[in-house]
């Protein structure tokens, strides 16, 4: 039977383990974490999502401070069409992120970026324009864009001297998302280097709706085959979405898959940027504890643990310090909330159950997005003595999905790996 590393990637000149660890936000798929991923010879990518506020956190900036401040006088107020973001502190805090991991990079393998749509910033072509911009400025290997169609993208860089050159590709759920990318992005003469096809298992947002149950990857991936087959298309194909060994891997590069995009089993790695109470939660998890849920104010469904302390939001809006999420002044919290203040005019805290105010509890680690493979977790360790699970390297994860076959699970040595 055959094993991951029989298979290699190929992206322009370059061989690569077909192994690509997916971008999660708010700095859960750290820079530590890509770097391992390049190190092995595979592709890690880290995520630009509320990357103003993780300047802050990792390099000691003030950019959210100064924003809170200068925008104070917009907490009572439930328009926040004037917070805007300072388009050069987001060049900035990415360029300093990018740069910082492509010095410290090793190995063969590639560090992308990924750039979610979604994330609109109360300016969501400038905004969007400044991140990828500043990416490619500082020479990141390729940069995935998620979480949208995309359908202008490509167009904020095609003056960029590293356009023609970098890795550029999209994530998309269906045939039909990747149609709509290619045929707004034909004039450009550029087709997307890869194509990230990730089904209703997946960590994060889902790009389906409340019955992404009735999908499936395997399926949506034929199609997308069979649609680059009919356009006369040879863009590399990585499947993600509920893989979870080695043997689930080579399934799909069998069929044609160029690599595959792996996120939850990683989720529990060291290099995780999850804090240590939660990977332990992530271990424990059982099926029955995992839900997809509404509550994102981004409007697509998204996969948590039902435990995560953002399923109930007793926050206001926080668009003065942070306002991710903002188009036109708006964001589907703020009308939750502004309903319940309502509701509830009497009360000293506000509670909202039908959304979240995702920046605050990602910001804060409180939104326990997963995949839907998080219950095999515990399968992947050993439990310790005292009940907790014994931590794993990211390199002993990779290397399983590597060189593992027979839907075998390589558990860590005992005491450390
Ligand atoms: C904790 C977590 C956070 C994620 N965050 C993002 C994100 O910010 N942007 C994105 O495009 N995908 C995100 N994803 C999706 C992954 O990049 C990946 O494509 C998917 O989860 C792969 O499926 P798997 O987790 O079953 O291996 C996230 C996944 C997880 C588990």
């Amino acid at each position: 039977m055959k094993r991951v590393d029989d298979f290699r990637l190929r992206l322009g000149k370059k061989e690569l383990v077909p192994i690509v660890i997916g971008g999660m936000g708010v700095d859960i798929s750290t820079e530590a974490l890509a770097l391992e991923a390049a190190r092995l010879g595979g592709i890690g990518t880290i995520s630009d999502a509320m990357i103003v506020d993780v300047s802050d956190r990792l390099y000691g900036t003030n950019y959210t401070k100064q924003k809170a401040r200068q925008y104070r006088q917009y907490t009572k107020n439930f328009d926040k069409t004037d917070i805007k973001f300072n388009l050069d502190w987001i060049i900035e805090a990415t360029r300093r992120q990018v740069r910082s991991a492509m010095s410290a990079k090793r190995g063969d393998g590639l560090v992308f970026t990924n750039c979610m749509e979604k994330l609109t910033m109360n300016a969501p072509k400038e905004t969007l324009q400044a991140r990828l911009t500043a990416a490619l400025d500082e020479g990141i290997d390729g940069i995935t864009l998620s979480a949208g169609l995309h359908q202008n993208s490509f167009r904020l860089i095609e003056d960029h001297p590293r356009f023609r050159d970098a890795k550029l590709g999209i994530i998309v759920s269906s045939h039909r998302a990747l149609h709509i990318f290619l045929r707004r992005n034909a004039r450009l003469n550029r087709l997307p280097d890869f194509i990230v096809v990730e089904g209703p298992l997946a960590g994060g947002h889902l790009g389906f709706g409340m019955d992404w149950a009735n999908y499936d990857l395997a399926t949506i991936v034929a199609e997308v085959m069979e649609y680059l087959k009919g356009e006369n298309l040879d863009i590399p194909v990585i499947p993600a979405g509920g893989i979870f060994t080695g043997s689930d891997a080579v399934a799909f590069l069998e069929k044609g898959a160029a690599a595959v995009q792996v996120a939850t089993r990683f989720t529990v790695a060291n290099e995780c940027g999850l804090p240590d109470a939660t990977k332990q939660e992530y271990f424990k998890a059982s099926e029955d504890d995992i839900e997809v849920n509404e509550i994102s104010p981004t409007g697509y469904p998204m996969r948590m643990l039902k435990k995560s302390p953002a399923r109930f939001s007793a926050v206001r809006p926080n668009c003065e310090p942070y306002g991710y999420l903002l188009e036109d002044g708006k964001c589907q919290y703020i009308t939750a909330y502004e309903r319940e203040l309502k509701r509830q005019p009497n009360e000293r805290k506000v509670f909202v159950t039908d959304k979240t105010c995702l920046c605050t509890y990602m910001r804060n680690d409180q939104v326990w997005t997963c995949g839907h493979t998080t219950y095999r977790l515990k399968d992947t360790t050993n439990r310790l003595p005292d009940g907790s699970y014994q931590r794993l390297s990211a390199e002993h994860i990779f290397k399983d999905y590597q060189f593992s076959n027979d839907n075998k699970i390589m558990l860590p040595k005992l005491g450390g790996v």
